[in-house]
């Protein structure tokens, strides 16, 4: 139904589960360079603490991998979360470069800060390296604000920004998959 780069389908948000770990492993891969992936055994952490960290995925049906009744799924786009009492912490977010600017992180992050809202978190935290401009942005129209800077954090030149944004009065839906579904549209935002 849609010329997105990558095949026809429609993009859903869902709570990662263990057999999404293959799936995120490889969109890691596809996001950041190599001195910067996580490992597999860090994904598996990610996925199996079920208590307070929260792995939140899109996917589309995989083209042509249909199996009886078994649909594979892609993974193209997904976040992490980790809430312990007060403070929710945004750790990872990576949308597929073929797919991106088409609101996929938008709805994924919403997702993640809706969960740890739920949870009784009262605020959300991040670290993003300064000149990371694409994914800046992006938490800054989800209401994020820089808190400090950590110079030098990421090796010489390259700064770390922590920002923060309270979830009191965060809008949108209530944690579970409600609001989630999102169509693929046609052309991303940018090329
Ligand atoms: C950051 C990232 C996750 C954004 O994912 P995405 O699915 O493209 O995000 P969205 O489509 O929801 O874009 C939302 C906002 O991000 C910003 N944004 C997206 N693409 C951008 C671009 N090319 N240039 C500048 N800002 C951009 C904008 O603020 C945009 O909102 P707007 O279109 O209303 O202006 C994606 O670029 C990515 O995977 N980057 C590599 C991994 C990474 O650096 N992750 C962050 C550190 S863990």
């Amino acid at each position: 139904m849609s010329d997105v780069p990558g095949g026809p389908g429609k993009v859903r948000c869902r709570r990662a589960v263990t057999g999404d770990l293959d799936g995120l492993g490889l969109l890691d891969a596809a996001c950041f360079p190599e001195t910067e992936r996580w490992s597999m055994s860090a994904w598996r952490a990610e996925l199996d603490d079920g208590v307070d960290r929260a792995v939140w995925v899109a996917v589309r049906p995989q083209a042509g991998a249909e199996d009886g009744c078994q649909v594979f799924e892609q993974v193209v786009a997904a976040c992490c979360f980790r809430a312990v009492d007060q403070d929710a912490e945004l750790f990872r977010v990576m949308t597929d470069p073929g797919l991106r600017g088409l609101g996929l992180g938008t709805v994924l992050l919403t997702a993640g800060l809706a969960w740890a809202r739920d949870r009784g978190a009262a605020r959300a935290l991040l670290e993003v390296r300064h000149d990371n401009v694409t994914a800046r942005s992006l938490y800054v129209d989800l209401g994020f604000a820089d808190l400090y800077r950590r110079t030098n954090y990421y090796g010489p030149g390259a700064d770390a920004v922590v920002m923060v944004r309270a979830l009191e009065g965060l809008p949108g839906p209530v944690s579970g998959n409600s609001g989630c579904d999102k169509e693929e549209r046609s052309e991303g935002r940018r090329s």
